[in-house]
């Protein structure tokens, strides 16, 4: 089926049961879309050494299936849609699949290593992309080169100016915060991000992988993180009241309360030392078509061979099945245990 006979046809008419509400009634407005489990860097604590199980082309979802999946999930009540990857920018027809998406009634976001922005920026606001997240871990070519194991700094950080220049505002910075690799350039990350128009924010580092690529004492909780900051920016920290202290994400933002920076705003994005699992909007979709509930967690609702065997109507009901499965939190622990076997390059974050 193609998109054009989708657009036309009934809407599924499981559709009609209502907003997606989980077993905890948190309500699903957020759906994250791995294109690809591809990425052009192997940043050491996202892609194991010796790699991952890819996926086998037969198994990728197409672009169609996923914008037939995307319109199933509009008719549900999802408000924003964020393409991630591996690196969402490798995948062919990235542009096209971004134009359809941006005609339904939804947000479309994407979160990218910034790799190939320079080139895509413009072609990608132009097709409707309304907000970009770009990784950056270090200011720092030669740890940028180290954590990424490929990556060159420089191409990110065009990447960034073509997509200001191309009318991206209040781009997010994702920053992997690790003790004893960058710990001491976050407040210089900031004051960066703040400098020109960006909005920083700081991640604490997870065990995904099964532990694998964690090491415990890395973790910088999110109390440092926003020491680190506030030391920069030379003013405390507030709780930010702006859009509520969550974004539509799992960040928390906070804002300078005073002097040069006052009300500048900074993401922290804390699962290890903040769990934030009760306000959980979200479900992700992987390249090969199945539905996860958690980040943190293996199990998952294959969408693909129902929407293959059955087509597009059969979807919502399958949705709000799997949806029926949603835990209450992650068991991520701080030495490491309790995460899931899957790699955060499978899954996009
Ligand atoms: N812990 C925390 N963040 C991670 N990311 C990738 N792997 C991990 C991990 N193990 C980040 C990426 C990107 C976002 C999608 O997730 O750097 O910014
Ligand atoms: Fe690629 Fe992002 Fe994973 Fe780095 S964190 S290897 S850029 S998918």
């Amino acid at each position: 089926m193609t998109l054009v006979q989708l657009r036309t046809a009934r809407p599924p008419s499981a559709v009609v049961g209502g907003p997606l509400v989980d077993p905890q009634a948190r309500r699903v407005r957020y759906l994250r879309v791995s294109l690809t489990d591809r990425c052009n860097y192997r940043c050491t604590y996202c892609m194991p050494e010796d790699g991952i199980d890819r996926i086998a082309r037969a198994d990728l979802l197409t672009l169609e299936e996923i914008a037939t999946i995307v319109q199933v999930f509009a008719g549900m009540g999802v408000e924003r849609v964020r393409l991630t990857g591996g690196e969402p920018m490798v995948r062919r027809g990235l542009v096209e699949l971004v134009a359809s998406l941006a005609a339904l009634p939804l947000d479309v976001v994407m979160t990218t290593n910034g790799a190939r922005l320079a080139g895509l920026a413009a072609p990608l606001r132009q097709a409707g992309l309304r907000g970009l997240t770009v990784s950056l871990d270090s200011l720092d070519p030669g740890r940028f080169a180290a954590i990424t194991r490929r990556g060159v700094l420089a191409e990110v950080l065009a990447g960034l100016e073509a997509a200001s220049a191309a009318g991206f505002t209040g781009i997010k910075l994702n920053t992997v915060a690790i003790r004893g690799f960058n710990d001491h350039e976050l407040g210089a990350l900031a004051l960066w991000a703040w400098e020109r128009g960006h909005v920083p924010r700081f991640i604490e580092v997870m065990p995904m992988s099964g532990g694998r690529l964690y090491v415990p004492g890395e973790l910088l909780p999110a109390s440092e993180i926003r020491e680190r900051v506030a030391l920069a920016a030379g003013a405390p920290l507030v709780a930010d009241s702006g859009e509520g202290v969550r974004g539509l994400g799992p960040a928390t933002y906070w804002r300078v309360a005073s002097g040069p920076h006052a009300g500048r705003r900074v993401g922290v994005i804390a699962p290890m030392t903040e769990n934030f699992c009760g306000s959980c909007n979200r479900l992700r979709l992987s390249a090969a078509g199945s539905l996860h509930n958690c980040l943190a967690r293996d199990d998952a609702g294959d969408l693909r061979s129902v929407l293959r065997s059955e087509g597009a109507v059969a979807l919502a009901a399958r949705v709000r099945a799997v949806l029926g499965y949603k835990q209450s939190g992650h068991t991520f622990a701080l030495d490491g245990h309790g995460g899931p076997d899957k790699a955060m390059i499978s899954i996009g974050g």
